[in-house]
């Protein structure tokens, strides 16, 4: 199971040493949660800030574009140090193209689904998908409550991929809880924002959240 923390729950004043804690606590991944006020009715951080946290770790750089027209930036985004850019199905009318475009940036291209939107929509680009982004809540918050329909959805992906490499990805409401149940599902990794940095010490807050997803296989 792949851990990506993310960073909208974090204290962005003192965000080098945040992820510093999370890097050292064994993240595999860094989810940078991008919202532009219009797609989602918050705001957040743009590409300055992806490159200077570019400068202060190395973790892969996990992009969630929570923006209208995401094909506008996608460059912008790859050059800025993301690793894998993920866009929202219901923002990309040319999705196919989009993704196309990010992997021809130099990056691995994801595609977000908002918790209304079924799986099927991404049937004919299975082969342009390098992670499918199973939102488990509406994205624009941090700290929401996991909508539990994402259960059944991870269950369709990872049928539908079957045989590919792509990875199911999770966001929303993660917590240790349901992270067991996650794993089962067959989600591959782990969005967490509060359930990590809204934690008194987040390093221990990872590690609790990996071995709770790694029960179902021990058992
Ligand atoms: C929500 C973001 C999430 C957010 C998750 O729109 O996409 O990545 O940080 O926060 P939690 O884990 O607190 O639900
Ligand atoms: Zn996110």
């Amino acid at each position: 199971m792949k851990i990506a923390p993310s960073i909208l729950s974090a204290d962005f004043a003192p965000l080098g040493e945040a992820i510093a804690r999370v890097e050292a606590a064994g993240a595999d991944l860094l989810h940078v949660d991008v919202m532009d006020g219009h797609f989602v009715p918050n705001l957040t951080i743009g590409p300055p800030v992806i490159e200077s946290i570019r400068k202060r770790t190395r973790l892969p750089l996990d992009v969630h574009l929570m923006i209208e027209e995401p094909e506008r930036w996608v460059e912008t985004y790859v050059k800025a140090g993301a690793d894998y850019v993920t866009v929202h199905v219901e923002a990309s009318a040319h999705l196919e193209r989009t993704l196309a475009l990010i992997r021809e940036a130099g990056a691995r291209a994801g595609a977000a689904l908002n918790p209304s939107t079924p799986p099927e929509v991404l049937q004919y680009v299975l082969d342009d998908l390098d992670l499918v982004l199973v939102m488990s809540v509406n994205p624009g918050f941090g700290g929401q409550s996991f909508i539990p329909s994402a259960y059944e959805k991870i269950r369709r992906l990872r049928a539908m991929l079957a045989g590919r490499p792509g990875l199911v990805s999770v966001d929303g409401g993660v917590k240790a809880d349901n992270a067991g149940a996650l794993a089962l599902a067959g989600a591959g990794v782990l969005v967490a924002g509060s359930a990590i940095f809204g934690a008194p010490d987040p390093g221990a807050a990872l590690v609790a959240l990996r071995s709770a997803s790694e029960v179902p296989r021990r058992a």
